[in-house]
């Protein structure tokens, strides 16, 4: 196994999209970010030297950071943001994941423009693919979102005045937002392939707020893993993505030598303004015809489902499968039932300039009625490991909701106003966990991308409706669910994950919708350290930020 040295220069940089320039926080002057390719077995050492503006911390997504919680990022949760002028170096390793990953600022809406993929490959020992057919090629796909502006001025604007924030202006691949954009045709991206050959297309979803439905024109793909972890393949025109999400998808070059579309748009349930944009890259076949004026030069287009096409959503993603039996926890210490949705403050005496949200309120999200605030004195984590939470979190949460009732229905009105606060659920070690995740109709029905931080688990059912217990337990898969840390709740419905809460540490479990986040869709698990246990959490690294 390899270690590998990165250092990671945050800073401020010029990059010009849709005809004007903006001052964007990046990553060594790139945009997106490095790529780290790495092999399963791997470390990884980055030190992250922030010569920007703002504070900020960085996240390696989807990496299980076993037993050592000081590196997995997210502000205020595991650490303290670094500082402009500080720095931090992120030691973690990678066991037993193969696949795509990627990571991104963990630090209000930073990650519009800090992001980048972590591509893990089979260690050296064994270092080919399952597949059913090997890649000639492989391509890494970082579907985002750009805005026309400074994502932090959108973001301070609507938590300013209490309204939704601004829709993005474009969606990109790998930065650029393609064909169908001002000024971005001179840039959009060719992926160039020859006439037989399959590739392996790493699709990411790095956007803010939007879940994407991807597909390529006339041609099928073959779904081979998600959020590293292999998968059973299937073949699919289209797959979907919610924020945070990963997919890695075969292609094999099988049609007419041309031009195609590979293309993205908004898979948006909510009956909320939207991004309805489109953006492209192009498969270009080697042995293509060779294209002479601009208008010639255009590809053949992709088809992707309508935009509130649920249908299409929910049956890709009941396709997902792990390839073989998997060890799911069969029988459950936590039962634990979230409800996950938007909500509306009530604004006390009218505000006109802060309460823009619906009638006169503000917008606010929750989990079991219980809007996260995160800390600013000090992070959990080390408020944790210190003894000294006081101020900082408290252990009250509710592992089920204070009321029953119709949550996909018409939920009266005095259920939407959450109460605030840092509040985290404590697990024992090693305990077997169930978290259902019911979607509620407050405000509007919705796709939650749920991340859990620290943690694979595995899906093992899902419906629509309020999840009933007595009916729709008996039809869990227990045998071979996939396993990912990320999923959507589906739009009125719910879903059912499992895990064992195997590594100590403090996690976040959120919404992985930023806008969510910060309307307070999150909360945090506190696994307690095995007693007894020969290793333990790792000491707090040295240059650990401080607040
Ligand atoms: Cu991809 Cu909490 O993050």
């Amino acid at each position: 196994a390899e270690v590998h040295f990165h250092e990671f220069i945050i800073q401020e940089t010029p990059v010009k999209r849709l005809c004007r320039v903006h001052n964007s926080i990046t990553v060594n002057g790139q945009f997106p970010g490095p790529t780290l390719k790495v092999r399963n077995g791997d470390s990884l050492v980055i030190t992250a030297i922030n010569k920007a503006q703002y504070n900020i911390s960085l996240h390696w997504h989807g990496i299980k950071q076993m037993r050592n919680p000081w590196a997995d990022g997210p502000e205020y949760i595991t650490q303290c943001p670094i500082k402009p002028g500080g720095s931090y170096t992120y030691r973690f390793n990678i066991e037993e994941q193969e696949g795509t990953l990627w990571w991104h600022a963990h630090s209000r809406w930073l990650r519009a423009t800090v992001y980048g993929a972590l591509i893990i490959r089979p260690p050296l020992s064994s270092p080919h693919y399952p597949f059913p057919v090997l890649p000639k090629r492989e391509f890494t796909l970082l579907l985002g979102e750009w805005w026309d502006r400074n994502p932090m001025d959108v973001l301070n604007m609507a938590q300013f005045t209490g309204a939704a924030p601004n829709v993005s202006d474009a969606f990109t691949i790998n930065g650029q937002p393609g064909d169908f954009y001002r000024c971005s045709s001179q840039e959009t991206l060719r992926f160039l392939v020859g006439s037989g050959e399959t590739v392996l297309l790493r699709v990411i979803n790095s956007g803010l707020n939007q879940e994407l439905f991807f597909g390529v024109a006339n041609h099928k793909l073959t779904v081979v893993a998600a959020d590293a972890s292999y998968t059973k393949p299937f073949s699919t025109n289209v797959i979907m993505l919610g924020p945070g999400q990963t997919t890695d998808v075969l292609l094999t070059a099988d049609q007419p030598p041309a031009h195609y579309y590979m293309a993205a748009h908004a898979y948006n349930s909510a009956n909320a303004p939207f991004d309805n944009t489109t953006t492209t890259a192009i498969l270009e076949y080697k042995d293509a015809p060779c294209v002479t004026s601009q208008s010639q030069a255009r590809a053949i287009p992709a088809q992707l489902p309508g935009f509130n096409d649920t249908a299409t959503a929910a049956a890709f993603t009941a396709q997902m499968k792990s390839p073989s039996k998997v060890e799911v926890p069969l029988e459950v210490d936590e039962d634990l039932f979230f409800t996950v949705g938007l909500g509306l403050f009530n604004c006390p005496t009218p505000n006109t300039q802060r309460c823009q949200g619906p009638n006169g309120t503000r917008f606010t999200a929750s989990i079991n009625n219980v809007s996260f605030v995160f800390p600013k004195r000090n992070s959990i984590m080390q408020a944790y490991y210190q003894g000294t939470p006081a101020g900082v979190f408290t252990t009250d949460f509710p592992p089920v909701p204070p009321t029953t009732f119709d949550y996909t229905g018409n939920v009266s009105r005095g259920l939407w106003q959450p109460t605030r606060g840092t509040k985290a659920y404590k697990l024992k070690y090693k305990s077997k966990v169930q978290v259902i995740l019911q979607d509620t109709s407050i405000v509007t029905i919705e796709n939650h991308p749920m991340h859990l931080h620290g943690y694979e688990f595995y899906v093992v059912g899902t419906g629509i409706g309020n999840f009933n217990a007595n009916k729709d337990t008996s039809s869990f898969n227990l045998i071979d669910p996939p396993r990912r840390n990320t999923i959507g709740t589906p739009p009125g419905g719910w879903i059912a994950i499992r895990f064992v809460a195997d590594n100590p540490g403090v996690w976040l479990m959120h919404c992985h919708i930023d806008a969510h986040i910060f309307w307070g869709l999150a909360m945090v698990f506190l696994v307690e350290n095995g007693e007894g246990h020969l290793q333990s959490v790792q000491s707090p690294p040295l240059d650990l930020p401080q607040c």
